[in-house]
């Protein structure tokens, strides 16, 4: 454990004879001074739970484990993905700010396959399809649906539809109401060979009946072929990104269809100019830095055990989804990068849900619970509809909860009392559009990839998903071969099944 990780959890203890509500009324500065503004990204740290001299010691942290050094090494195509010995080259993408060769060529491909993503969109636009199905999970599902109900318009060109459970429900679902005339599917894994986008890919193939409107995203070009996706409706993807950082490649395929080439761009560049602040920003004014080292510190500071994500924004409420995968695929780690175990807490539980909505359910638990739940308040400032007062009302809900999550409320009646001391971070976008939403990504990548280099730890593997898969493997075939499988409590779960 590195001395200045060791020296938080003191600090954390200090906190406990300070209120959050007295160092922002003691302290004027503070809500401005622990605020930044990168483009029309604006995040206000003043409501969390750390003071001045907890912040420099954080910024001890960020000196001694060389954050800028890190991310320099991310953009330069180091092999960063240390179990795996390859490079995380997915600010590549979007960014041409990585030094040698590496890095050079990655922006090279990238470019190039947008440039051959671009025809196919043109293509489909001349045809007479009208809906896209994309079948694909995880990383290969979550950015571009979120992107897409984020951003495309009522009246696009294609309406567009995701599958990514291997449940025929699920398909029926997607696929009722669709003419599978005018309709085009695109299977998109990296690997190719992974069993619900293969399963779900043969289902809407045989659907479609024609291969003719069949296309895919792919790392494994071979295993397209295979499967009988002609080579000029492929589209490549390479092992030097992760799924989960991936939707801006051609992975985004759905995207540029669902929102027009244009504004995929604008998306791209929305997160290169994040890309840009977070490579050259110095570490007291870095926003990806400042988030990551909040987040360490609640953790391992403040011992909380979950996270939440707040959007108020109905257009972002796949955001949660979308960073579970992020965050904690990338950060669920309990050894680091030298095989040996942490000594501290990992990544928490990350979760939540759209506001107002969730004020309904779950924040009576965040105003009044036993564990203390840090959160990300996601505001837009400038709404896309003229509602004027539900804009308005939507701000002042996030607005009063983050203050009383904050400050709290005494009362002579135990069970109004408001304990407060309940942290949060404000990000506040200027407004929804591919731009602000490119650099709000961008900025979640930056601070998970910083947050595994101050805990020593590997954001760009995902070995604990595998186990999992194998074992399905074998007990699909005991499904439906009645074969025996050694485990006794999967064999009488089993043998309810087949009773069933
Ligand atoms: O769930 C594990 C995982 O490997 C993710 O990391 C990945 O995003 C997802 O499966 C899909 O993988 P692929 O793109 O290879 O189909």
């Amino acid at each position: 454990m590195s001395s200045a990780l060791a020296c938080l959890r003191p600090h954390g203890l200090r906190m406990q004879a300070t209120s959050l509500a007295a160092l922002v009324t003691n302290d004027p500065a503070r809500a401005s001074d622990f605020a930044l503004r990168v483009g029309p990204l604006y995040a206000n740290f003043a409501r969390q739970y750390y003071d001045r001299e907890a912040w420099s010691a954080l910024q001890a942290l960020a000196a001694e484990t060389d954050l800028p050094g890190a991310m320099r090494r991310l953009f330069d195509g180091e092999p960063v993905n240390t179990t795996e010995g390859r490079p995380a080259l997915h600010a590549a993408l979007r960014s041409d700010l990585g030094v040698g060769d590496t890095a050079r060529q990655a922006h090279g491909q990238a470019r190039a396959a947008r440039q051959r993503m671009a025809r196919l969109v043109q293509e489909l636009a001349e045809s007479n399809v009208t809906d896209i199905v994309s079948v694909g999970i995880g990383g290969s599902d979550l950015g571009p649906r979120l992107v897409v109900d984020a951003l495309a318009a009522t009246n696009a060109r294609f309406r567009v539809h995701f599958l990514s459970n291997v449940d025929g429900h699920a398909v029926q679902k997607t696929l009722s109401g669709l003419d599978p005339t005018r309709t085009a599917a695109i299977l998109i894994s990296k690997s190719f060979g992974t069993q619900e986008t293969l399963l779900n890919g043969e289902v809407v193939r045989h659907w479609l009946g024609n291969d003719e409107r069949l296309y895919a995203v792919s790392a494994n070009l071979e295993r397209c072929a295979g499967f009988g996706i002609a080579e000029a409706r492929t589209l490549p993807m390479w092992d030097w990104v992760g799924g989960r950082y991936s939707l801006w490649s051609a992975v985004g395929f759905p995207i540029a269809l669902a929102i027009g080439m244009d504004r995929f761009e604008t998306l791209l560049a929305g997160a290169a100019q994040m890309d840009a602040h977070a490579l050259q920003a110095p570490a007291h004014a870095n926003l990806p830095m400042w988030h990551a080292l909040t987040a360490v510190w609640n953790r391992n500071a403040l011992d909380a055990r979950t996270q939440a994500v707040l959007p108020y924004d109905e257009r972002l409420r796949l955001l949660p989804a979308y960073l579970q995968q992020l965050v904690m695929e990338s950060l669920g780690k309990r050894v680091q990068c030298d095989g040996s175990s942490v000594a501290f807490d990992t990544v928490p539980v990350w979760w939540g849900g759209a506001g107002t909505d969730v004020q309904h359910s779950f924040f009576q638990a965040l105003h009044q619970g036993t564990d203390v739940v840090p959160a990300d308040f996601i505001g837009i400032c400038r709404p896309d509809h003229d509602r004027v007062g539900l804009h308005a009302a939507l701000m002042a809900n996030l607005l009063a909860q983050t203050e009383a999550l904050a400050n709290g409320q005494d009362k002579a009646d135990p069970h109004r009392v408001y304990p407060g001391n309940r942290p949060s971070t404000l990000l506040l976008v200027d407004r929804l559009d591919p731009q602000g939403l490119g650099m709000l990504i961008a900025l979640y990548e930056h601070s998970v990839y910083l947050q595994a280099v101050l805990w020593g730890i590997n954001a760009f593997d995902q070995f604990g998903v595998e186990l999992g898969k194998q074992l399905a493997g074998g007990v699909l075939a005991a499904l439906q071969d009645e074969a025996d499988v050694s485990d006794p409590v999967t064999a009488a779960v089993l043998a309810q099944l087949r009773r069933t």
